[in-house]
C-alpha cells in the first residue's frame, strides 16, 4: 500500500475492493435488536429518521495536523456499503415476519412501524438451527431437523449459498439470545475436532456455533452480539484465518458496561482507588426472560465481569485495585419491556485513603443503544473482508470498540478502555487508507 500527492490532496492508493454492488445481512435471531436495527436502515434510507449512535454513518476522522482542518465523514473516507445496498435475510425459531417481530419486541413506536410495514413484511426467517437444552425460556417450532449437527450445518451453508446468489457480499451476525454457559473443550480446539463433533451431536457444539461455523466455511465474516462462547475458540479462529471471513469477540458493549470502561479508566488515569462497584439492573424484554435462567445468566455475567479486573490492572496498582468487590445483578421485570434501568454504586478512595461514592443511574433503552452498533460491526467487517491486509488475520482487534468481551491473539490481554478502543479502530481505518496515525503528540505544534 501507498500514498500519493494529487492536487495537494494525499490519496490512498490500496488495493482495497471498493463496496460494489449488494451486502447481504443474514441475521440470526429476529428479535429486539435486529428488528430495531432492520427498521432503523430503512426508516434512515427513506429520510424518516437520522442513524444516531451509528459511528459509520455520523462518525468523522481527522486526517493529518490539528491545523489541517480535515475531518471527513468516516463513510466517506473508507469504502462502506451504502444503506441503500444492504439487503436482509434471517433464521428465528418462531415464524414472524420482520414488521411482527418489531411489534412483538415494542421497541419502536406503532407509527413508525407502520410506515415502515410494506418494508419489513418482506422479511421472514428461515427456519433455525435450535435446541432448547442451549437456552432453556425458549421453545421454537420454527427450527430446521436432521439427525446430526453435521446436518444442520449443511442446512445453513445452504441457506447461505441461495442468498449469495442474489447479493454481492455476505456478511451474517447474531443476535440471537444468550445461550448456557460452556467452557473450551477438545471439541473446539481445532477445525478437524470440530467437524468430528458435528458428525458425532457433541454436547460441546451450541447452535450459534453452528451457524458460526457454516459462515466462516462459506467465507462469510461473523459477528457475534451474544456472551455466547461460538466463535471465542482455535476452531474457529483457524476457519476464520483460512477462509478470509473476519470475527471480532462477542457481547454488544451497550449500557451498563460501556459506562465502566468509561468510568473506570477515569479512575485509573486520575490514581483514584476503588473499593467496591455493584451494579443491578431491570429489564423487562424477551433478553430479560432468558437471562433470567441461571444458566444463561452466567454467559452474560462471565462477560460484563472481565472489564474492569482489565482495565484497573490491579497487579500493577495494588493499593488501588486489589481488593474490589465487582458484583452485577440482572433483574427480569415485565413491566419495563425494552427500557432497561441500570444502578450503578462505585465506592472510590482519594488522597490517604478517604472514601467517596459515585453512582450512577441509566435508564437507557437496550436495543436503541444495541441497533447501531449491530449495523457498524456488520459494515466494519465487510470492510475488513475487502481489505487485503485485515482479510485473512481472522480476530479484528480494532472492532473491540463495540463489544463487552474483546477477542485477541493468543497471550494478548483485551483492551477494554473506550477510547484506547476508539483510537485504535480509527488509526486501523488511517493505516488501511494510507494515511498517518494520529498518536496525539503535538510537539510539531511547538517547534
Ligand atoms: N440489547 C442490548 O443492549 C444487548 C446488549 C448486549 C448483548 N445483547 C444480546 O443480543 C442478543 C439479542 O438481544 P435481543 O434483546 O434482541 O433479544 P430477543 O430475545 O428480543 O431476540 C433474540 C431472538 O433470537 C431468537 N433465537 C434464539 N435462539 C435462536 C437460534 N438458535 N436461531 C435463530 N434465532 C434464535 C429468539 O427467538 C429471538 O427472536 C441477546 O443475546 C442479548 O443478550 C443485547
Amino acid at each position: 500500500m501507498s500514498t500519493e500527492q494529487k492536487g495537494g490532496q494525499k490519496t490512498a492508493v490500496s488495493s482495497l475492493e471498493p463496496a460494489k454492488g449488494k451486502l447481504g445481512v443474514m441475521v440470526v435471531g429476529l428479535g429486539a435488536v435486529s428488528t430495531t436495527m432492520i427498521a432503523g436502515v430503512e426508516a434512515v434510507r427513506r429520510g424518516l429518521a437520522k442513524p444516531i449512535g451509528s459511528l459509520t454513518q455520523m462518525g468523522t476522522i481527522r486526517l493529518g495536523k490539528r491545523t489541517d482542518n480535515q475531518s471527513p465523514l468516516i463513510k466517506d473516507f473508507v469504502p462502506l456499503a451504502d444503506l441503500n445496498d444492504v439487503v436482509f435475510t434471517g433464521w428465528d425459531i418462531f415464524e414472524d415476519n420482520v414488521y411482527e417481530a418489531a411489534a412483538h419486541a415494542a421497541v419502536l413506536d406503532k407509527e413508525t412501524l407502520a410506515k415502515l410495514k410494506p418494508y419489513l413484511e418482506t422479511i421472514r426467517p428461515m427456519p433455525a438451527v435450535f435446541d432448547q437444552y442451549y437456552v432453556k425460556r425458549l421453545n421454537g417450532t420454527h427450527v430446521k431437523k436432521g439427525k446430526t449437527k453435521r446436518e444442520l450445518a449443511d442446512q445453513v451453508i445452504e441457506d447461505i449459498r441461495a442468498f449469495k446468489k442474489t447479493v454481492d457480499r455476505v456478511v451474517m451476525i447474531w443476535t440471537g439470545s444468550t445461550e448456557i454457559f460452556l467452557e473450551p473443550s477438545a471439541v473446539h480446539q481445532s477445525i478437524e475436532n470440530f467437524e468430528k463433533g458435528l458428525l458425532a451431536n457433541d454436547p460441546g457444539i451450541a447452535p450459534s456455533q453452528i451457524y458460526a461455523y457454516a459462515a466462516l466455511s462459506e467465507g462469510v465474516p461473523f459477528a457475534n452480539g451474544a456472551p455466547n462462547l461460538t466463535v471465542d475458540i482455535p476452531a474457529m479462529i483457524c476457519l476464520s484465518k483460512k477462509n478470509a471471513a473476519p470475527i471480532c469477540g462477542k457481547d454488544f458493549k451497550t449500557g451498563q458496561t460501556f459506562m465502566k470502561t468509561v468510568l473506570a479508566p477515569a479512575f485509573k488515569a486520575r490514581m483514584l482507588g476503588v473499593s467496591g462497584w455493584f451494579s443491578t439492573n431491570i429489564l423487562g424484554n424477551r433478553d430479560g426472560e432468558v437471562l433470567d435462567d441461571p444458566e444463561s445468566f452466567k454467559t452474560k455475567e462471565e462477560s460484563k465481569l472481565g472489564s474492569l479486573e482489565y482495565i484497573f490492572q490491579p497487579e500493577l496498582y495494588p493499593d488501588l485495585y486489589k481488593d474490589i468487590y465487582h458484583k452485577i445483578r440482572i433483574n427480569y421485570y415485565p413491566p419495563r419491556g425494552d427500557d432497561k434501568e441500570a444502578w450503578d454504586n462505585i465506592d472510590i478512595f482519594g488522597w490517604l485513603g478517604y472514601p467517596m461514592q459515585v453512582k450512577v443511574n441509566f435508564l437507557c433503552r437496550d436495543s436503541i443503544l444495541a441497533a447501531p452498533i449491530a449495523l457498524d460491526l456488520v459494515l466494519f467487517l465487510d470492510l475488513a473482508k475487502r481489505a487485503p491486509e485485515l482479510r485473512s488475520i481472522g480476530i479484528q482487534e480494532w472492532l473491540s470498540f463495540y463489544l463487552k468481551s474483546p477477542q485477541t491473539a493468543e497471550g494478548l490481554y483485551p483492551e477494554h478502555d473506550l477510547f484506547i478502543q476508539s483510537m485504535k479502530l480509527k488509526n486501523t481505518l488511517r493505516h488501511i487508507m494510507g494515511e498517518e496515525l494520529i498518536t496525539h503528540l503535538g510537539l510539531e505544534y511547538y517547534d
